[in-house]
């Protein structure tokens, strides 16, 4: 099977990458390297199957040619992460929206039909908490998110874009609404707090909490996200329609900050960090964020198969043999 991955150099496409080579299907990825780094890939590129383009999506001139070529599209690439969301909110509306517009008018024009996977996220829930976080849930949002708001409407948009897509065009397109993945290559510049507590508790530092730590999130590893994903890729029950991908598991920022210090053995303390010193005075955060994953389950069989735990032991071991050495944990 030919694969393209936009953002394939990215922490989550280069996962998904792996995955593919390994099953034996070649893997093309596209990426323009803003937050995506050549050391994520840099073992893929000895494999003969694996290629890849450093391009910005939206003017690349290779599009038409790996769109014909392609079996299957992950669309992955996108302006993330918090700091960059809210430093650079219209480059978040150029890339996110018009990337997607133009990767579905490029599939359009080819005639072709692939199989798609959109990436979205649980972003699009907004402010809605409180409550489970089904896909039938009603989403809430309103200006005092601040810059958030932007990324969370540039992912719902491309739900919409799918959706549209699909309707009028009959392209088989998944759409995925990820909740917060972690795991290796995953880099702490941007404001991820996994990375981030595992490298200050190797260094010995304060971990940095931001805010009070009582907001709850959900982790995934990465490698079960790519296998979800590639799952509900061409998935006959996942077309056209939103599916939760995460893990149900809810923790505590503080406790997670706890759990990182106990299996490191760290001497590290806390520290806390108010948002507005964090993001700027007009941040507000989402206080939980938990999936339902049944429609996920129901469409694929999936189960999650990494423990939190284990996921931050991969990572220690890691940090301490070195990995950091490639770029990995800037
Ligand atoms: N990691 C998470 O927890 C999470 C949660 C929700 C949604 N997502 C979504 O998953 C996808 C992958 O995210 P990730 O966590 O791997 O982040 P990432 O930053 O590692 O991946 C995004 C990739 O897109 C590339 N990119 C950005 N603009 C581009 C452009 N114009 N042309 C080509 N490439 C471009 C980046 O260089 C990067 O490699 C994104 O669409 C993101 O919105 C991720």
């Amino acid at each position: 099977m030919n694969i393209l991955i936009t953002g394939g150099a990215g922490f989550i496409g280069s996962h998904l990458a792996e995955l593919h080579l390994n099953n034996g299907d070649s893997v093309f990825a596209v990426d323009d390297l803003s937050t995506g780094r050549r050391s994520n890939i840099e073992e893929l590129l000895d494999s003969g199957d694996f290629r890849f383009e450093a391009a910005d999506l939206l003017d690349w001139d290779g599009l038409e040619e790996a769109v014909a070529e392609a079996d299957r599209i992950y669309h992955l690439a996108a302006v993330v992460g918090m700091f960059r969301v809210l430093d650079e909110p219209v480059e978040v509306m150029r890339v996110n929206v018009g990337g997607t517009e133009v990767l579905l008018e490029e599939v359009v024009r080819s005639g072709d039909t692939p199989e798609i996977l959109i990436a979205s996220s649980s972003s699009v829930y907004g402010k809605t908490h409180g409550v489970v976080l089904d896909e039938e849930v009603e989403l809430v949002f309103t200006p005092e998110a601040g810059g958030l708001t932007t990324y969370a409407l540039s992912k719902l948009a491309n739900e919409l874009q799918a959706i549209a897509y699909h309707r009028e065009h009959g392209l088989g397109i998944s759409i995925a609404r990820l909740f917060n993945t972690v795991g290796p290559r995953q880099a702490g510049t941007y404001g991820y707090v996994l990375p981030r507590f595992v490298s200050q508790a190797v260094k010995g530092e304060p971990l940095t909490v931001f805010g009070d730590g009582t907001q709850t999130r959900s982790f995934c590893d990465v490698r079960d996200t790519a296998k979800a994903l590639e799952l509900l890729a061409g998935n006959g029950n996942a077309i056209g329609k939103p599916i939760n991908v995460g893990n149900t598991r809810e923790i505590p920022i503080i406790d997670l900050a706890r759990l990182v210090i106990e299996r490191s053995g760290s001497s590290s303390d806390i520290e806390f960090i108010p948002y507005g010193e964090a993001y700027g005075e007009s941040f507000r955060t989402i206080g939980q964020r938990r999936p339902v994953i049944t429609r996920l389950v129901e469409a694929t069989g999936f189960q999650p198969k990494w423990s939190l735990e284990q996921t931050i032991d991969d990572l220690l071991e890691r940090q301490s043999a070195g990995v950091s050495s490639k770029g990995e944990w800037v």
